[in-house]
């Protein structure tokens, strides 16, 4: 049966994410993002309330949150800020291969770590030469009797600067693609992996990226996931689970855009009277509000399929997609609803504008995210 009601104890989780990110996150966002620091007492704020690890079962300490669950904190986290949002994101990422693929005694090696004290976590997929074409990686890897060793470098890597644990991707033998893929989780303090140049970025200011150098790494064999060959089908599944929370955190920036908006234009007058009068404001929010509410309908039910262990390739790329073109579309709105106040740094709506902007970007930008739908959808016929 199908039932659009939260149970209570989403309903109480929502509560605890809408008041952590009222009480927490908004008072001090526009300064992180000003800044382009890392507000690491935030994020160990949010390990304390059970809001940073969401995706790590309860067998191994977790939340044991469901993907739903966890859409449903990342939206309410995202209205307040959407960098501080991605570090919650990037770690769920991060972990979630060991969730998808790693063997009992790897899930309670790396998992309980997680639970038991605050620590982050990067997912290394993405290099300079291989960012969409995820499967052309070039970071090497060679077998050295129960040892594996890791050359190369992952760019854009997010949490990287602050993280204690690393899921890689690499390649045995680049002219096998994906076949030749191998995963690994490689720990800080492996000698040999350094954290190189941090991104300046346009948005998500409060999240640290930065590439990560490997150089000679020697892993442990024990701390491959799954076989050799497997690694590119387990970045993929892990992408599928990941990319409705992306399209969450889409339908937080769009709410806040809208919300934003809203109230400006009751407050702001022209030819004597409220510029929400006007149908021209008007139409702009009923297609922020359409948006947003097909937005969350569709990363929800991406989510619920996950959750009832069914595949959603492309229900997952379909959220993704029209999600965050959707806050990309709400916060240019929202400007214009601003006028030239909406250009400023003094005021909220900039913000979203750029924070919407990597939304389409990473997790897989949303060019591949079409390619996904229409590949999966086109199988029907073949
Ligand atoms: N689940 C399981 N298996 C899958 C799969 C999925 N979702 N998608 C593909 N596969 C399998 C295929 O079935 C195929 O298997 P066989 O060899 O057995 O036939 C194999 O994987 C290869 O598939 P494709 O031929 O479709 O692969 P491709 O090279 O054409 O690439 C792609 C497909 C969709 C473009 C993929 O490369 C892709 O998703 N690219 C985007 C990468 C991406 O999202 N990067 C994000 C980095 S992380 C990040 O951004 C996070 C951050 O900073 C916060």
């Amino acid at each position: 049966m199908i039932d659009f009601e939260l149970s209570e104890e989403e309903v109480l989780l929502q509560d605890l994410a809408a008041k952590f990110t009222k009480n927490e996150i908004l008072p001090v966002a526009a300064r992180y993002d000003h800044e382009g620091t890392f507000p690491e007492e935030i994020y160990k704020k949010m390990y304390e309330a059970g809001l940073l690890n969401l995706n790590i079962p309860s067998r191994y300490g977790g939340t044991g949150l469901s993907l739903l669950d966890q859409c449903i904190v990342i939206e309410e986290m995202s209205t307040g800020c959407a960098g501080m949002t991605t570090t919650v994101a990037a770690n769920c990422l991060a972990l979630q291969p060991i969730v998808i693929a790693g063997t009992e005694e790897q899930k309670n090696k790396f998992l309980n770590d997680f639970t038991s004290e605050y620590k982050l976590a990067s997912f290394c997929l993405t290099e300079p030469g291989a960012g969409s074409d995820a499967g052309n990686l070039s970071l090497s890897v060679k077998r050295d009797g129960d040892h594996y060793i890791l050359n190369g470098t992952k760019m854009f890597i997010s949490n990287a600067p602050k993280a204690s644990l690393f899921t890689v991707f690499g390649t045995m033998d680049k002219s096998l693609r994906h076949k030749g893929i191998v995963a690994f989780v490689v720990t800080r303090d492996a000698e040999g992996l350094t954290i190189g140049k941090e991104e300046n970025k346009l948005g998500h200011r409060a999240s640290a990226t930065s590439e990560v150098i490997f150089d000679n790494v020697r892993i442990p064999a024990d701390n491959r996931l799954g076989a050799e060959g497997d690694g590119f089908k387990i970045a993929m599944r892990t992408l599928d689970t990941t990319r409705p929370t992306i399209a969450a955190m889409a339908t937080g920036v769009g709410r806040a855009a809208l919300q934003y908006a809203a109230s400006y234009a009751t407050k702001r007058y022209a030819f004597n009277q409220p510029i929400s009068s006007f149908e021209a404001i008007q139409f702009k929010i009923a297609d922020i509000q359409k948006e947003i509410s097909a937005s969350r309908l569709l990363t929800w039910h991406a989510a619920w399929l996950i959750d009832k262990g069914k595949k959603a390739t492309m229900e997952s790329s379909i959220a993704k997609t029209f999600a965050t073109d959707a806050a990309m579309h709400a916060s240019i709105e929202a400007i214009q609803i601003y006028g030239g106040y909406g250009y400023s740094k003094e005021y909220p709506v900039e913000k979203l504008m750029r924070d919407a902007k990597l939304l389409q970007i990473y997790e897989g930008p949303n060019e591949i995210q079409r390619i996904v739908i229409a590949k999966e959808y086109l199988s029907e016929y073949q």
